[in-house]
């Protein structure tokens, strides 16, 4: 990464989407306790929702790593091939921590192995057999909602996961820092292929979001039924879930607009995210960004690295 563009990212003064290294971060899973893995004591059903909208995410990660290293090869534009390199790079860390977090999750909640497995063949034969444009079409429909939803969750922070385990608060934000970085790259890979077929875009965005619901929804059901025994919290939770798909597919809207681009998108700003801010400070000054207690984010906050 060239060092004046370095600075500009730890300064903060740049927008988070120009320029984003790759963090090869590994997360210590095994200190964490099976009853931690409700991770935020903030908002214990953000962290059963989060797990399960988490579930088949590495699968994903992996099938993006396999269709943009196999196209990327007809790209002309440097710019472009650059950030491909780095968001190849930064999925494959976080596919990595993933699948280590889902084997936790499968030891706790009956029903998430068998859907752990499912998610994997999906991805699996869909690189294999689907076409070309749906492979770059459903990564950059779906990368709309990593990154909606990186968005969504550091900007309610402090509702979120203020008081929380600090070893999956940190996996956490690293995540949604990333994807909020690297939250223009597939729909710009899109761009380069098809982008004259802006309905194939918007239609691809819609089947995400029914692809993640419909995930989402298949584990949460498998951990609410473990952590809530009576009615009353079951529908507590399940007001949660309505709730935040609710916000999701709110914030996808602007999403749909004929000029649209990530980088535009009126929730990503630099004044808008102070946490993504002081963790790229914290985390480019060699600060610990794997376990995250609640003095350290509120020192970055505080005193963000110069
Ligand atoms: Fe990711
Ligand atoms: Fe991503």
């Amino acid at each position: 990464m060239p060092v004046a563009a370095t600075l500009l990212n730890m300064t903060g003064s740049q927008h988070p989407m120009d320029d984003f290294p790759v963090r090869p971060l590994r997360f210590d899973l095994d200190r964490i306790d099976d009853s931690e893995l409700v991770w935020s004591r903030s908002c214990p059903h953000f962290s059963m929702f989060i797990n399960a909208l988490g579930l088949h995410v590495p699968y994903f990660e992996r099938f993006l790593v396999r269709v943009m290293r196999a196209h990327r090869g007809e790209l002309t534009d440097e710019d472009l091939l650059r950030d491909v390199r780095k968001i190849i790079g930064q999925e494959a860390h976080h596919a990595f921590n993933f699948v280590a977090l889902n084997e936790r999750l499968a030891r706790r909640y009956p029903g998430i192995g068998a859907l752990d497995a499912a998610a994997r063949s999906y991805f699996e034969r869909a690189a294999a057999t689907r076409s070309k444009r749906f492979q770059i079409g459903f990564t950059a429909g779906y990368e709309t909602f990593t990154f909606l939803g990186g968005m969504i969750i550091l900007d309610r922070y402090a509702e979120l996961m203020e008081d929380a385990e600090p070893h999956l608060r940190a996996l956490w934000v690293w995540h949604q820092v990333e994807e909020v970085e690297h939250g223009a790259v597939a729909f710009d890979f899109y761009q380069a292929f098809y982008g004259e077929q802006e309905w194939y875009r918007r239609a691809m965005v819609l089947f995400a979001f029914a692809h993640i619901a419909l995930e989402t929804f298949r584990a949460y059901r498998c951990i609410v039924r473990v952590e809530h025994g009576r009615f009353r919290d079951r529908l507590r939770a399940w007001r949660f879930f309505a709730g935040f798909a609710k916000d999701l597919f709110a914030a996808s809207l602007p999403v749909y607009r004929r000029d649209y681009h990530p980088s535009k998108h009126p929730i990503c700003n630099d004044a808008q995210n102070r946490l993504a801010i002081a963790w790229r400070r914290h985390e480019a000054a060699g600060g610990d960004v794997l376990n995250l207690d609640r003095q350290t984010v509120d020192t970055m906050l505080a005193h963000p690295a110069p």
